[in-house]
């Protein structure tokens, strides 16, 4: 069962987060952490600011988790700004470390592959931080996504792209495809580090920590795997049949644990 831990903000969720990247990273200056985008992981990404401050992060590695099909990488809103923008930039780290999937149409048919050989040739992800969609997607693995899939170019939904408008200037500025790891990929990583925040993920939260494993709902994956945290606010926890279980867990939990 996924460690759940429910704690007060998301800021507070971004505080525990970072302090146990910190704490891997100290560990194992070459480690490969997974990066998510989106809105979510935004609070740990703050946070590592402070957490790794005094901290050689000169030869930290990342994989992105996804990337628009077709949007030029010089968009503001492509994953390769973003994750330039609030991750490498601010967090100084190598560049040249850390990879994004290469949406562009020009080779797509061999992005997928590329990615997979180059997650292998660093050894794997470490630490694989995870939002989660309205829909239950995790990466862009919409419903239906194989538990077995690897990085491919997906087809997002409506309801992706209504809930991604935001990020655009028009609703219809959002790419309709995207090349995402799969499913698969994202079970091999080593620790899977799953955020959700605000109501409107209570359900998909619910959905993958609680119901049934189905392809239906691509987050469940997270129940096949053996070392998954889920962090969550309150209200992303509101739909959690065992939430007072989960909490007692958390309280009593041994401080040398980690996560
Ligand atoms: C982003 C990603 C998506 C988002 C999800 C939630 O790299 O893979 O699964 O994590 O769409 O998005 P936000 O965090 O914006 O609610």
């Amino acid at each position: 069962m996924a460690e759940v831990v429910i704690v007060p903000t998301a800021d507070a969720a971004g505080a525990l987060v970072a302090a146990e990247i910190a704490r891997l990273v100290r560990a194992r200056p070459d480690a490969v952490l997974g990066l998510a985008t989106g809105s979510t992981p935004l609070p740990v990404y703050a946070a590592l600011r402070e957490a790794l401050t005094g901290v050689d992060v000169s030869h930290v590695r990342g994989f992105a988790l996804d990337e628009y099909v077709g949007l030029d990488p010089r968009h503001p809103q492509s994953y390769r700004s973003v994750i330039r923008r609030e991750v490498v930039e601010p967090l100084g780290l190598d560049p040249d470390r850390i990879h994004v999937p290469d949406g562009r149409l020009d080779g797509i048919e061999g992005a997928g592959d590329a990615y997979e050989r180059a997650i292998a040739a660093a050894g794997g992800v470490d630490l694989q931080l995870l939002g989660i969609g309205s829909d239950g997607h995790i990466g862009f693995n919409e419903p239906g996504s194989s538990f077995a899939s690897r990085t491919r170019v997906k087809t997002l939904t409506r309801q992706t792209r209504a809930d991604n408008a935001r990020f655009f200037d028009a609703p219809d500025d959002v790419p309709r495809h995207c090349i995402t790891q799969g499913l698969g990929t994202i079970l091999d990583a080593r620790h899977l580090v799953l955020l959700a925040f605000g109501a409107g993920k209570a359900a998909a939260v619910a959905g993958a920590v609680e119901g049934a494993v189905t392809a239906s709902l691509p987050a469940s994956a997270i129940q096949l795997h053996p070392h998954v945290t889920v962090v969550v606010d309150e209200a992303a926890a509101a739909e959690l049949r065992y939430a007072d279980y989960y909490r007692e867990t958390w309280d009593a939990k041994p401080a040398w644990q980690g996560l």
